[in-house]
């Protein structure tokens, strides 16, 4: 049988962690989050494909891509889009995939204009303000869908 695949799509400014704001992000690089996630999903059963872009436009299309590939779930940080993007939110809620909010920092916690999510308001879960770890308690509730 084919393993179930999640997709762990990060928008803009998530390719420099590693150099960005250590202090609020951790000194992990995407490529460090991306290997531990393969390993993990190895472990679990579950194909994971990492990616990332700066641009808004191919978030959406990713996602739409998923639904299409029929995707098991999606894990995103959207990074700035989270509190920007109604077209996130629109194809979130066109393709009806299960979507997972993820955050390295706790954006409710942080200035005021990261208190709204419009990802938040179509995904069925959040994990938030663990660092690093925040894409692995997600990958582990996206195994339990
Ligand atoms: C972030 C939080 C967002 O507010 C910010 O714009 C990011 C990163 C996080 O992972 O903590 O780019 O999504």
């Amino acid at each position: 049988m084919a393993l179930r695949k999640i997709l762990v799509l990060n928008g803009p400014n998530l390719n420099l962690l590693g150099t960005r704001q250590p202090e609020i992000y951790g000194h992990d690089t995407l490529d460090d989050i991306a290997a531990r996630l393969t390993a993990q999903g190895e472990a679990l059963g579950l194909a994971v494909e990492c990616r990332q872009t700066n641009h808004e436009g191919v978030l959406v299309d990713w996602l739409h891509q998923a639904k299409r590939e029929g995707v098991h779930a999606v894990l995103l940080n959207a990074g700035a889009y989270t509190h920007t993007s109604i077209a996130l939110l629109d194809a979130i809620l066109a393709t009806e995939l299960k979507v997972i909010e993820v955050h390295l920092s706790d954006p409710e916690t942080r200035e005021p204009f990261r208190h709204l999510s419009y990802v938040g308001m179509a995904a069925i879960d959040c994990v938030k303000g663990l660092g690093a770890k925040s894409y692995e308690v997600a990958l582990e509730r996206a195994a339990a869908l």
